[in-house]
């Protein structure tokens, strides 16, 4: 078997490791020495696939699958279970799945008897280049997503990639943009590898799927370091965001987080171009990276401007009256703007 690569993550408080390798689950206690009672927080989804992966455990704990599950009357549920199987104060919360069940087992473990132990093993790809690293958790209001929750570091991330396997296409395909999102960021090698691999993507080898994997970490890893309470860099993670976020919310959620932030990608692009920071040459790369991965780059007909653009301005990382882009000199070259027009915002999102 292939060895794992560790990243080291520093946090304000210490520091932990994240491993990215085949078959990591059946080693969990010993490679995240865990010493007392292990909860594992899962879906219906993930939970029958590779809950008994994990070895013996304290409990298994299965949530609905979805982001609408992501609340605070199902982390009302997890607290009774955990009592109930007699959980305390030395036990460790195990994540294993996707992001919502990060997010919503990392607030469980954030918040059970003041903070208990807790360890991220992710099993989408979204999950383990993206939010199973940087300490965010949280769940969703009826008033919008992740407006509650808190810091909270994990003591160890085991991302076993023999898990992306059994994950269907369309969310191989959502991991893909943030993926290619790292790259746009500050890893040109990885845009360019993903360039070179084409089509193939989704038959790569365990070896070259486990060096995507953990270069796109790597990239989330470096800013996330550099600005662990999202004071600064951290905001050049939100490339592509401003605008997916606004396509998502218009078309009702139909265009999904990783078709939006595809479709923001795409415009940043746009606008980069237009306003002559990058090379007019670079929205077509980033385009056919993109179909590549079988995402959408253009905006849906019958989702027009003005909502978009309205939609924007109620994004909650905007600052003030402004809104802020994150906009790109080259592949792998990013920089935060916050005095774009309006008419060249439009020109872009009217593209179709
Ligand atoms: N904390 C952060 O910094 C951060 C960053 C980005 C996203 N997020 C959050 O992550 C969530 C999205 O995560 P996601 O895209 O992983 O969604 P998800 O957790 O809903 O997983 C997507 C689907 O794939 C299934 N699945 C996961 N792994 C599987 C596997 N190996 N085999 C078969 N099915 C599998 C899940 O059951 C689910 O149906 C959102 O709630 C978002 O807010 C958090
Ligand atoms: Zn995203």
């Amino acid at each position: 078997m292939n060895e794992a690569t560790i990243l080291n993550v520093k946090h304000p408080d210490g520091q932990y490791e994240v491993m990215v390798g085949s078959g990591l689950l059946p080693r969990l206690g010993e490679l995240a020495r865990i010493a007392g009672p292990v909860a594992v927080i899962t879906d219906e989804h993930v939970g029958p696939l590779y809950a008994s992966a994990c070895g013996e455990v304290a409990c298994v704990l299965t949530v609905p699958a979805g982001e609408q599950h992501k609340t605070l009357p199902t982390v009302n549920g997890l607290y009774s279970q955990l009592l109930a199987a007699g959980i305390d104060r030395t036990g460790t919360v195990v994540a294993l799945g996707g992001g919502v069940v990060g997010d919503m087992a990392g607030f469980v473990a954030a918040t059970y008897m003041r903070g208990v132990a807790f360890v991220q093993c992710p099993t989408s790809l979204l999950a383990m280049v993206d939010a199973s690293v940087g300490g965010k958790t949280g769940v969703d209001l009826p008033e919008g997503k992740n407006l509650v929750g808190a810091f909270k570091q994990p003591t160890a991330v085991l991302a076993d990639i023999a898990t992306l396997q059994t994950l269907p296409p369309a969310e191989f395909a959502a991991g893909m943009a943030e993926v290619i999102k790292h790259g746009l960021i500050s890893h040109p090698r990885l845009f360019q590898q993903i360039e070179d691999e084409g089509r193939r993507l989704r038959t790569m080898s365990p070896v070259r799927l486990q060096t995507l994997v953990s270069e796109a970490i790597r990239v989330k890893r470096d800013v996330v370091q550099e600005d662990p309470f999202e004071h600064g860099r951290r905001a050049l993670l939100n490339l592509g965001h401003t605008f997916g976020h606004a396509i998502e919310q218009v078309s009702g959620y139909r265009v999904t987080h990783g078709q939006g932030v595809a479709l923001g990608l795409v415009a940043a692009a746009h606008l980069s171009a237009r306003l002559g920071y990058c090379d007019a040459a670079l929205p077509a790369r980033v385009e056919a990276v993109l179909r590549q991965v079988e995402l959408p780059t253009r905006i849906p007909a019958d989702l027009p401007p003005d909502p978009i653009y309205r939609a924007m301005f109620s994004d909650k990382k905007k600052v003030g009256n402004r809104l802020r882009f994150v906009l790109l000199r080259d592949v792998g070259q990013v920089f935060v703007a916050d005095d774009v027009a309006e008419g060249d915002v439009m020109a872009v999102i009217s593209q179709r």
